[in-house]
């Protein structure tokens, strides 16, 4: 399947195919100094893949794990990038989840002002997510994605068959991004995942990352430089990030995000969510004291006076943006917390 990017500025495909990762020298042109870039837990066969199909390459291999979003990160790759003798004309290459995603995204944004980038993203989060939409980042001072860039890559090449090596825990990280998509904008996508019984085979895979690639596709299009509707996509983030913070190394982002937005959305459709996170081995109870919460919330980068800026869903595929107060937050917390937690 090939989705076609139609941006302002940009014009690309997203290539979702089986061993799509096989043909990256037919989809986009590696006669020309590669830098790719990948991570300690991607298994080395997606990368030697990618390399075998380079005249002239150079692998990059980061430590695994959100720490290596770093300042210090992007400043060893400029380091690499400029001992490779990398020119204008060359090309960076992400092999990896959405960690290698972002840090080579920007490098490859700052480098020279500017070289091409090509997304080979092979966790399911990054698949749906982050590879979509050009942003790039590192965290710093220890808030995330502080720093970064807008830098559409020149092409963004899916195959499913590298989710085979991925554990299940990341698999449902990567469905908890779908399920904010499906309750924010699809309601026949929110149908699909509560009819497809795991483990999805390869056309499942397929049709589940399609729709949700085209479905972030849709809202990014519209709002290339994350004005407003692209904010919807926050959907589960404030409390999510909140709960992150404070749980840093016990849930993924992807379980956080579950649990942010069950507070956020309707006494009707709290339900529906609980039982297909249920269903995806998602966590459904928050457990943490709002108070914990708070610092968190507060340099949030939605927050601003009198308030933050939170994704509301009332009707699943019509979500509201609504500048709420701290207190006004701590109080759909704790009514879902006394609702759902007891
Ligand atoms: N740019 C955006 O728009 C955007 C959107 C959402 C999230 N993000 C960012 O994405 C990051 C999270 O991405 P992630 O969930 O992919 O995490 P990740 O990149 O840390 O990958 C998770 C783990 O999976 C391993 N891995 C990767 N591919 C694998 C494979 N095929 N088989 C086995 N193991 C594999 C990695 O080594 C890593 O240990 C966060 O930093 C988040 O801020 C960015």
């Amino acid at each position: 399947m090939i989705i076609p990017v139609n941006l302002t500025t940009e014009k690309y495909d997203i290539v979702l195919e089986r061993e799509a990762i096989k043909k990256v020298g037919k989809l986009v042109d590696l006669k020309r100094r590669v830098f790719i870039v990948t991570d300690s837990g991607v298994p080395k066969e997606y990368v030697e893949t990618v390399s075998s199909q380079c005249e002239t390459s150079y692998i990059e291999c980061i430590p695994e794990g959100e720490d290596s979003k770093s300042f210090e990160m992007l400043q060893e790759l400029l380091s690499k990038m400029y001992e490779f003798n990398m020119s204008s004309e060359d090309l960076v290459v992400a092999v990896g989840g959405g960690v290698v995603g972002d840090l080579s995204g920007l490098a490859a944004s700052l480098y020279m002002r500017g070289v091409d980038f090509v997304n080979v993203p092979t966790t399911l989060l990054s698949q749906v997510d982050s590879s979509i939409g050009g942003k790039t980042a590192v965290n710093f001072l220890g808030t995330k994605n502080l720093v970064g860039t807008f830098h559409n890559p020149k092409s963004v090449i899916i195959d499913v068959d590298t989710l085979n090596t991925l554990s299940s825990r990341l698999i449902h990280e990567g469905l908890a991004e779908v399920i904010k998509m499906a309750i924010t904008f699809d309601e026949d996508l929110l149908e699909l995942l509560e009819n497809t019984k795991e483990p999805f085979d390869k056309d499942e895979f397929e049709s589940i990352i399609g729709r949700a690639v085209t479905l972030k596709l849709s809202v990014v299009t519209e709002d290339e430089k994350d004005n407003y509707l692209r904010h919807t996509l926050n959907f589960g983030h404030t409390i999510g990030h909140a709960l992150e913070s404070v749980n840093k190394g016990e849930l993924l982002h992807g379980e956080c995000v579950a649990l942010g937005m069950l507070p956020m959305c309707s006494k009707e459709i709290q339900p529906r969510l609980i039982s297909i996170l249920k269903k995806y081995e998602l966590p459904y109870e928050i457990k943490d004291d709002f108070e914990k919460l708070k610092p968190a919330l507060l340099h949030d980068k939605k927050t601003t006076q009198g308030g933050i800026h939170c994704v509301l869903v009332e009707k699943i595929g019509k979500p509201v943006i609504k500048k709420l107060s701290i207190e006004e937050i701590a109080d759909k917390y704790s009514d879902f917390q006394k609702g759902k937690n007891q």
